[in-house]
């Protein structure tokens, strides 16, 4: 299946009530009717929380909600964006002159990213333009990677125009590549569920990617060739809790401060003071090991399955907060809340410090859950919940990024 490019589908748009406004709206748009139409979803992780780019196993799965972009490929060279959504503005460019400033996170900067992505892996300097209308229900700024689905979802739009092909898996990597256009420095793991997602299936494991030459903790524990339990014991014994100071970790390494600067710390890491090296390992290597024993209980099926799963999230959740220091007081709350109203598990999940929590319920405890957290959280809450509606849902795995014609 990943070595597969993704699937297209014949579709009767009248069918799909989103298809069809979205259909509607680019003819009245564009005054034409669009060729076809690429869908790329959001997701949620569920166990697996800022280990990808160490090069560990995280399991994320796709929601329901998607980025739909409905596309015209035209004779001239513009590209021409639009999107449902009335706040955020129309774009053009010449397809030949792909700008993204990285200091203005603008929608159509993502969708760039995408369209550059592949522009040069083909290495392509004379490209046809296109209309696009793009149509997202995924919550904006929650947590479910609404931005890398409208860079993968244009990075299929620009494959189709193109008539070119790619696996699932060089899309994913060309996308989470050119990501970094917009100065995302994430692990790969939104855009390989994005295109590999399996309708109905919750795994979908994912080794990070080969790109950057950081010496990641995997390499780490590869090259002593000891496990995640021994890793955990190393860590305990070589550092200590105590905060590293810049100069402490020269001492170690036996660098100057400059080396440190320039070969070791990003661009926005110049000037941290104090270094947890401690904490973010302990961190690492617990959540790689919870993943393997989430992935180890989902195939055994124990009776009380579900129990031991939403252990190991609740364990992820206070290793976040705590070790990796990635969560909030609001999200904290919402995970108490949850739990208290029957999640057997609930933790924060993406990439965190707000952002959005996943909980595992009983499906027969589901409405009453979905009740009381609502009571609980959203009506009594002092804050602005602007996208409440959209922002509690449940959800089951769904299917990939797809390409739809009209039948
Ligand atoms: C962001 C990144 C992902 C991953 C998560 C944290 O979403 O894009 O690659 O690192 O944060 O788990």
């Amino acid at each position: 299946m990943a070595a597969e490019g993704p699937a297209t589908r014949r579709v009767q748009v009248a069918e799909h009530p989103r298809l069809l406004k979205l259909k509607e709206m680019f003819n009245s748009k564009f005054g034409s009717i669009p060729k076809f139409y690429v869908r790329a979803p959001g997701r949620v992780n569920i166990i697996g929380e800022h280990i990808d780019y160490c090069g560990y196993s995280v399991l994320p799965m796709a929601i329901e909600q998607d980025m739909l972009i409905a596309v015209e490929p035209v004779k001239t060279q513009t590209l021409q964006l639009a999107n449902t959504n009335p706040l955020y503005t129309d774009f053009s460019t010449s397809a030949n002159n792909i700008q993204i400033d990285k200091t203005k996170p603008l929608w159509h900067n993502y969708f760039l990213c995408g369209f550059k992505g592949i522009q040069e892996h083909f290495g392509l300097s004379s490209l046809t333009g296109m209309n696009c209308l793009v149509d997202g229900n995924i919550p904006p700024s929650s947590g479910l990677s609404s931005s890398s689905a409208l860079v993968c979802c244009a990075g299929l739009v620009t494959l189709t125009v193109l008539g070119m092909n790619l696996s699932k898996v060089e899309l994913a990597e060309i996308c989470a590549k050119s990501e970094r256009y917009i100065g995302t420095e994430g692990g790969g793991m939104d855009q390989s569920i994005s295109f590999l997602a399996e309708e109905g299936t919750l795994l979908a494991k994912y080794r990070g990617l080969q790109w950057d030459k950081v010496l990641r903790l995997e390499e780490v524990q590869a090259k002593l060739g000891v496990s995640l339990e021994e890793m955990l014991q190393i860590t305990e014994d070589t550092l200590h809790p105590e905060p590293y100071s810049p100069e402490e970790v020269c001492r170690c390494l036996g660098i100057s401060l400059q080396e440190l600067r320039t070969q070791i710390l990003s661009p926005n890491t110049q000037d941290v003071l104090t270094f947890k090296l401690y904490q973010r390992a302990k961190h690492v290597y617990s959540e790689a090991a919870r993943v393997l024993q989430f992935k180890k209980i989902c195939e055994e099926a124990p009776d009380n399955m579900v129990q031991l799963l939403g252990e190991l999230m609740n364990q992820s959740h206070a290793s976040c907060r705590d070790m990796y220091e990635c969560s909030c007081p609001e999200v904290d709350q919402l995970v108490d809340i949850c739990r208290k109203f029957g999640a057997q598990g609930s933790r924060l999940t993406g990439a965190g410090w707000g952002g959005c929590t996943v909980s595992i319920v009983p499906a027969d405890k589901l409405p009453s859950f979905l009740a009381n957290v609502h009571e609980a959280y959203y009506q009594r809450s002092d804050q602005d919940f602007t996208f409440e509606k959209q922002s509690l849902f449940a959800t089951k795995p769904g299917g990939g990024a797809l390409v739809f014609l009209e039948a």
